[in-house]
């Protein structure tokens, strides 16, 4: 019986890499003839898996984290019937089934089918129907033929690996949160956070045209590193207020488009940056972007989170000053990136040098042992985008 390793939760702070079950064709007693088994080449680590690897959701111990996968296809079920053997695939975080209402009109992300709880699903993750995750040394996708991305050309694929292993999440919500905020040509845009995520964002808002990308952090390195593919930036800890900052730089202290890189844990700011805040970049967000503006929230916001400020935050209750949002007709976008919407078009954006993503937020490969380091110094707010190579196919930089 052949092995695997993965990433497991061992309670709050706390990875280890563990041996876990070789996957099998299976949904419990039931065969998944449409899945496949994938040995996996990159996978990397999230701030959504810092959620829960702070106890700041119900996630149970040991779990086995992982929904960033990027692998080979080393086992078919016998309903696959376009994806082959050998195939080196992008797989979307998104579980989708690919047949019902929601994943026919493209919402991947809230399909019904894969999560008997609630709409939506993805590997490895707290109340996300429980589907094993893929930090590890292989993993089962299920829906092979709807969920996977094909790269055209392994060899092509795999010089770029750094780049494409981007396009299991953020990449595509990086950029999905920046069509949602309505970024076209000459856009001026904030973008609330400067984690892997953000940067992302940034990225992708100078590949949609935007003339001037603004990012707010308050990690001075995070901000550097926005600052070395040439956004301009804001820290949200200082005295001077974001909108005061964001005048300095584009002469009104309003923006086109704003996109809420950050979620439920975001800090507040100025004198407050010292503590969680959750409301702040919501509220903030409201405040600088132009009246008719949209607002991108990818950032995740949580229904039960065991660490919230108080009662409210507990349930995800966040006191939101939605009249001013009214008052300028916003739109606002909030949830999982429907992640199949754009990986293919980002695939292509990639390969012909559109974007380098990899640069842009800082990709450090390590080893799948390494993880627990790598979960560590991502906590702090290195300024990586840490990627594991469990097969050391990719090797160290
Ligand atoms: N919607 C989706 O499909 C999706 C997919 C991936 C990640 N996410 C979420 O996106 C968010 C960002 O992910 P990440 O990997 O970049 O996480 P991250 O934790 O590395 O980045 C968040 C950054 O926000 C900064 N921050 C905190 N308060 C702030 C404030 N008031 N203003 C500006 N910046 C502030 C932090 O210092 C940190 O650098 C997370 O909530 C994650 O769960 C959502
Ligand atoms: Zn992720
Ligand atoms: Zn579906």
């Amino acid at each position: 019986m052949a092995s695997n390793r993965g990433v497991t939760y061992m309670g709050p702070g706390v990875v280890d890499v563990q041996s876990i079950d070789f996957p099998k064709l299976a949904l419990g007693a039931r065969k998944c003839e449409h899945g496949v088994i994938l040995k996996i080449v990159s996978t990397n680590i999230c701030g959504s898996d810092q959620h829960m690897v702070r106890g700041r959701t119900t996630a149970p111990k040991g779990i086995v984290l992982g929904h960033e996968i990027t692998g080979e296809v080393i086992e078919t079920g016998r309903d696959v019937e376009f994806i082959k053997k050998g195939d080196l695939v992008s797989v979307p975080f998104n579980i989708a089934c690919g047949r019902c209402r929601n994943c026919k009109e493209r919402a991947t992300g809230v399909c019904l089918n894969v999560n008997p709880a609630r709409p939506g699903a993805a590997y490895g993750y707290v109340d996300m129907g429980g589907w094993i995750g893929g930090q590890a040394e292989y993993v089962l996708v299920p829906y092979a033929d709807f969920n996977l991305l094909k790269f055209p050309d392994k060899d092509r694929a795999m010089a770029k690996i750094r780049d494409l292993t981007c396009l299991s999440d953020i990449l595509p919500t990086g950029y999905h949160g920046a069509v949602s905020a309505g970024v076209v040509a000459g856009s001026t845009v904030y973008v609330a956070g400067a984690g892997p995520v953000g940067l992302a964002c940034a990225a992708s808002c100078y590949l949609l045209g935007a003339a001037v990308v603004i990012v707010g952090d308050l990690i001075p390195e995070r901000l550097a590193q926005a600052r070395s593919f040439g956004c301009e930036t804001v820290d949200v800890s200082k005295k001077v207020s974001v909108a005061e900052q964001i005048e300095q730089i584009v002469g009104v202290p309003e923006v086109d488009c704003a996109v809420d890189c950050v979620g439920f844990e975001a800090r507040g700011h100025g004198a407050d940056a010292s503590h969680e805040a959750p409301a702040t970049v919501l509220n903030s967000l409201m405040e600088i972007t132009r009246a008719a503006g949209a607002i991108g929230i990818p950032g995740l916001y949580v229904t039960d989170d065991p660490g919230g400020i108080d009662e409210n935050a507990r349930l995800g209750r966040l006191s939101i000053r939605i009249g001013l949002g009214w008052a300028k007709s916003h739109v606002f976008t909030t949830g999982q990136c429907p992640v199949m919407k754009y990986n293919r078009q980002l695939m292509q954006a990639i390969l012909y040098d559109r974007i380098q993503i990899a640069k842009a937020v800082n990709v450090e490969v390590i080893r799948l042992d390494d993880a627990p380091r790598g979960y560590k110094d991502f906590d702090k707010g290195a300024a990586k985008k840490f990627v594991l190579d469990p097969h050391g196919v990719i090797g160290e930089n």
